[in-house]
């Protein structure tokens, strides 16, 4: 019997035009609050993390004209972006994609927020959804350690 590289749905992402009214709809109707908020400058996104059980929705809006999140809204409009799932080793992980062929959008892990890492895996070999597998902390030496010993501390802090 196999076992599952992933863990847990880490967060499904949801791309808005207005990330204040976002939060404050979910707030409002659902009563579901905002744990976490950060500035993910690399990738030109602003997000907010809508805890959900031991899961979060991420509120995801562009701060640039030229990010992949403004480049999905002017062509898709608002929706779903990408499902985050959590895995114990996102190398481990991404390797078994590309060993299955598959085409991923980073060669390899790289911080994301709340003290992750991260990789995204192409839509066009995983059914046509943007997939991020996500690893909870980072190890010793990877880059924005900031948050290492303390990345479990809240597992809940926040995602990219
Ligand atoms: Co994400």
């Amino acid at each position: 019997m196999t076992r599952s590289l992933v863990t847990e749905i880490d967060h499904v992402a949801i791309a808005v035009r207005d990330l204040d009214a976002a939060i404050a709809w979910y707030a409002e109707v659902l009563g579901a609050e905002v744990v976490h908020r950060e500035l993910v400058e690399p990738d030109g996104v602003e997000e907010a993390l809508v805890g959900v059980a031991e899961s979060y929705v991420q509120l995801l809006s562009p701060t640039r004209e030229d990010s992949p999140v403004a480049r999905f809204l002017a062509a898709r409009g608002e929706g779903l972006h990408h499902v985050g799932y959590r895995v114990a080793d996102c190398a481990q992980a991404l390797d078994a994609v590309k060993r299955a062929g598959g085409v991923v959008v980073d060669e390899a892990p790289r911080p994301g927020s709340r003290g992750t890492m991260v990789a995204f895996v192409h839509p066009k070999s995983s059914f046509g959804t943007l997939i991020e597998l996500v690893q909870e902390g980072r190890p010793n030496g990877a880059a924005g350690e900031a948050n290492d010993g303390a990345a479990s501390e809240k597992a809940r802090t926040g995602p990219h």
